[in-house]
């Protein structure tokens, strides 16, 4: 089969930026460790609403002015979808997925998370100001990914 010269040209210079790309993932992911946030927890996704603390999602004081607030992203959901807490709390969030891949975002703070089924995503904040802080999902996960949201209320 006859090739001609500007189209093979353009097939090696295809198959050689695969492999640049997929060289930079590897090495993104080896060199910087790149991984799921909070790689140390797994869940099975089959078992979350069997599985403590997720059985009874919401919120465990841990200190003073610290609580655990433990979320189940569901699609089209957040279950609670809203949490109150005292402003100066520093709350720890995990997170997990008993279906699809989400996102995690609060509005205003620099939590924002990849909710992958299987995995538990952690991320923590302090909420000085008193106000009602958006939490949205912001990973496509279906017709309504839109009504997917909820709120962190500080008083
Ligand atoms: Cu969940 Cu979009």
């Amino acid at each position: 089969m006859h090739i001609h010269r500007s189209e093979r040209v353009w097939l090696w210079f295809g198959v050689a930026t695969l492999i640049v790309f997929l060289g930079l993932i590897g090495f993104a992911a080896i060199a910087d460790g790149i991984q799921p946030p909070s790689h140390s927890q797994t869940i099975d996704p089959t078992k979350v609403a069997q599985t403590p603390p997720f059985d009874k999602p919401g919120i465990h004081q841990t200190g003073d002015h610290a609580v655990d607030a433990y979320m189940v992203a569901r699609y089209p959901a957040f279950t609670p979808s809203t949490i109150s807490i005292p402003a100066g709390t520093e709350v720890t969030f995990y997170v997990t997925s008993p279906d699809v891949v989400h996102g995690f975002y609060i509005e205003g703070t620099d939590v924002n998370m990849t909710i992958v089924p299987g995995w538990v995503s952690s991320s923590q904040h302090r909420f000085m100001t008193p106000g009602t802080y958006l939490l949205l999902c912001n990973e496509y996960c279906g017709v309504d990914h839109h009504f997917m949201y909820g709120s962190i209320e500080v008083k």
